[in-house]
């Protein structure tokens, strides 16, 4: 088992490694101990893990109750926050007791959002079933939920007490699925480890322990500089501008790995053609992003993405901040103003060089 310290305004461990789940209610218990622990999970993730998570906590002498919602990202609402919010106040679950999110992205934001609010605060637990979740989501303590006006626009940073990723689970993910997550693992090559982003031209699953323990202490090194995204979080960003706007043109139909994996090779080939990054590191990022199956181009036009990209939440004033790799493995900031005209690379300059 690998181990990786987060150390925000909580300080809790990461494990990584195969058939944790079963042995979770142990772990759990030489951490925290209580009456109760409430495992909510998804309709997919309950088929292959709910019984061996629930099984391991009675053993450790909880009492478990367990909370399924549908998989999709249409589950992270406020219909589905307040109905999880209810069933914890219908069965008497106190402030001591614990939450358990099994699952994905949607599972760990929304029931990390529960737990940053039900009774002000009660303790929870990240156990990450996919990629993604694995060396993203899981960690660095943000939570939330969607409102018809935009993906995660309400939400808390709260941090969990443990993440067990159990990387047994993610031997049951179609192909296509561990792709997606597999942006993010990029993403964090190309910003910040050039060693991280040569291992991933070996194939991926063989060695998946130590890739998610190599991210997830990427990102363990920013939260604890900046766990509220005041600043050098923003790294983590890359290729999410143009991602995020892919994301909305496409209904969401286009997931976000492959949303992200276009935006990194699209900011990557408008940095080269600006001249602010070498070739050699743009054809590097398209063809690793290539590699996994992930598209490159998007078939969106100018007009369909400039709009969403002018709401960035990144944006400050007139001026959005893009991450840019001049060299695999390090990045930087690059800010240009929203508005056209003038002198100075603009968004609009950016996005014309991003889709050639
Ligand atoms: N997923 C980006 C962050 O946690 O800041």
């Amino acid at each position: 088992m690998l181990t990786v310290t987060v150390n925000a305004s909580k300080k809790y461990d990461i494990l990584i490694g195969g058939g944790l789940l079963s042995r979770s209610g142990e772990i759990v218990r030489y951490l925290y101990r209580c009456k109760t622990a409430v495992v909510v999970t998804d309709d997919n993730v309950a088929r292959f893990h709910l019984s061996k998570v629930t099984q391991s906590f009675e053993s450790a002498g909880y009492q478990v109750l367990t909370y399924v919602i549908p998989h999709g990202e249409a589950s992270k609402s406020r219909e589905q926050y307040f109905a999880l919010l209810d069933f914890l106040a219908e069965n008497r679950v106190t402030r001591t007791d614990l939450l358990v999110a099994l699952g994905g992205g949607v599972v760990g934001d929304l029931t990390g959002f529960a737990a940053a609010t039900y009774l002000r605060g009660i303790k929870f637990i990240q156990m990450p079933t996919t990629v993604l979740a694995a060396v993203d989501s899981s960690v660095g303590g943000k939570t939330g939920i969607d409102i018809p006006a935009g993906k995660n626009l309400v939400g808390a940073f709260y941090q969990p007490i443990l993440v067990i990723c159990d990387t047994l689970t993610l031997s049951t993910l179609p192909d296509s699925v561990y792709d997606d997550g597999c942006a993010e693992i990029i993403k964090y090559g190309c910003i910040a480890d050039a060693e991280l982003f040569e291992w991933l031209k070996k194939p991926i699953r063989p060695q998946i322990d130590r890739v998610i323990e190599r991210c997830v202490s990427i990102k363990r090194d920013i939260v604890n500089q900046d766990e509220l995204d005041m600043g050098i979080r923003a790294t983590l960003n890359f290729g999410h501008t143009i991602g995020h706007a892919i994301e909305k043109a496409s209904n969401f139909t286009i997931t976000h790995g492959q949303a992200v994996a276009t935006g990194m090779v699209m900011i990557a080939n408008a940095m080269f053609r600006l001249g602010k990054a070498s070739e050699a590191t743009y054809e590097a990022i398209r063809d690793m992003v290539e590699a996994y199956r992930l598209p490159v181009k998007t078939s969106f036009t100018e007009e369909e993405l400039y709009d969403t990209m002018t709401t960035d939440k990144k944006r400050s004033g007139d001026r959005l901040r893009f991450i840019i790799v001049k060299e695999i493995g390090s990045c930087e900031y690059l800010d240009v103003r929203v508005e056209d005209g003038g002198d100075g690379i603009t968004l609009r300059k950016v996005l014309k060089e991003a889709l050639k």
